[in-house]
């Protein structure tokens, strides 16, 4: 028998679970039709202690308009910090939001008149240039990954507690998918969603991931069913092949109906399927609904959504309100970067128990166009930055 692979638990407790099966991962390919940027302009620095980097100096929708090429100072690393030569960016939904500036309650955090952070970009891979001090888990040469201060640049700065070692077995690009999208699946999953690994011949939780798809959706699909839950995966219709070839064992299409009715699922309309636990990604459905949609025992998880330009976090809000008061459990969560959550991401992909799903490459120059596809729908798992 396959030896059980061991996701490490922060709450609960840490779990063990059976092997599953290994799903394919879409294939890298260039991303289609990103719009590069012209060479780096403005200059704002010279000299070898330089880098290439994406710039911006204010919030806004259309990604050409504040984003641009420019030559800056490298980075420095502070104790606690290690210099990363990027080999590949990883895209999220995220760096869409940094750049807008939306939903606008973020600016508290991250700039109010336009990002403290003048460089976009979380997700990276690449090998340690230099190490700040008291740090003494890294040195120069390390193939690492995981999330830094503005990767979108030859040269980025991460905390190295941030960081963890490349797997051998991953290509830079792969692993530039990996960190952010796959510690909120993580996270989601196993800590805010307390999912259960299934005991050895019984059958495992049903777990419905909205958003299926995406960034978060193509890790949280893989890693349910490390779990050995019974998992079923909405995204749009034209995404659903991805979804199935990841692993989930339902798939529904958000477009072609409403997916928390049965009908979906081929049975009796009357007869709603019920979940022990949803983890919605990136949907707009409203509680109530998807109270309906679970167990009388079950968890709601909301990862996130879209289409709210103020807070963005009300359907959170509410649901953390209303959970003390009524049986299913609804909560939210904001992932982080802990250590023994990237060395989990490791070994799992190290194993091939999780594939990132990549859904094609671009050059730095062509950022703008990256960030304009994931918010437009176009993206299935992640975009990578790799020409730097
Ligand atoms: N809580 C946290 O700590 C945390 C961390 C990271 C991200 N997030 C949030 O999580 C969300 C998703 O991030 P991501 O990087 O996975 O984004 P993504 O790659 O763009 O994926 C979005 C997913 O949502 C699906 N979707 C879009 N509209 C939908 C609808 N109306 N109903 C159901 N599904 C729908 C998409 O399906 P199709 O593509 O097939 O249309 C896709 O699967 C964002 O809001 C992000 O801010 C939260």
């Amino acid at each position: 028998m396959k030896a059980s692979p061991r996701i490490p638990a922060t709450e609960p407790p840490a779990a063990t679970k059976p092997a599953a099966a290994t799903k394919p991962a879409a294939a890298t390919k260039p991303a289609a039709a990103a719009p590069e940027l012209a060479a780096p302009e403005p200059v704002t620095a010279t000299g070898h202690d330089t880098t290439r980097a994406i710039v911006q100096h204010r919030y806004g929708t259309v990604p050409e308009q504040v984003l641009q090429l420019a030559q800056i100072a490298r980075p420095v690393p502070a104790a606690g910090e290690v210099l990363v030569r990027v080999r590949a960016a990883g895209v999220d939904r995220g760096t869409w939001h940094l750049m807008a500036g939306q939903p606008y309650l973020m600016r508290l955090g991250f700039g109010l008149r336009g990002p403290r952070n003048r460089v976009p970009g979380l997700d990276v891979a690449g090998t340690v240039a230099a190490v700040g001090p008291e740090v003494t888990r890294f040195a120069v040469g390390d193939d690492v990954f995981g999330v830094a201060r503005g990767s979108f640049a030859e040269y980025a700065v991460a905390r190295a507690a941030n960081l963890a070692r490349k797997p051998a077995a991953l290509s830079f690009t792969q692993a530039a998918a990996l960190a952010v999208s796959g510690l909120t699946a993580l996270q989601g999953l196993r800590d805010a969603g307390r999912l259960q690994p299934a005991e050895p011949g019984q059958p495992g939780q049903k777990v419905l991931v909205i958003g299926a798809s995406g960034g978060v959706g193509s890790y949280a699909v893989q890693l349910a069913k490390v779990f050995g839950a019974e998992v079923t995966g909405v995204c749009r219709a034209a995404k659903t092949d991805l979804v199935r070839a990841l692993g989930a064992d339902h798939v529904i299409a958000y477009d072609n109906g409403d997916y928390l009715q049965a009908g979906g699922r081929q049975t009796h309309s009357h007869d709603r399927e019920r979940y022990d636990l949803i983890l919605d990604i990136a949907g707009n459905t409203p509680l109530s609904r998807l109270r309906r949609a679970l167990t009388p025992y079950g968890t709601l998880v909301i990862a996130g959504g879209e289409g709210a330009s103020w807070t963005g976090v009300g359907r959170q809000l509410r649901a953390r309100a209303l959970s003390p008061l009524i049986r299913p459990r609804l909560t939210t969560f904001v992932s982080r970067p802990r250590p023994a959550d990237l060395e989990t991401l490791r070994q799992l992909t190290a194993t091939g128990q999780v594939t990132p799903a990549i859904d094609g490459t671009c050059p730095l120059s062509a950022a703008p166009g990256a960030i304009r596809r994931i918010h437009a729908g176009h993206v299935r798992g992640k975009q990578v930055i790799t020409g730097f």
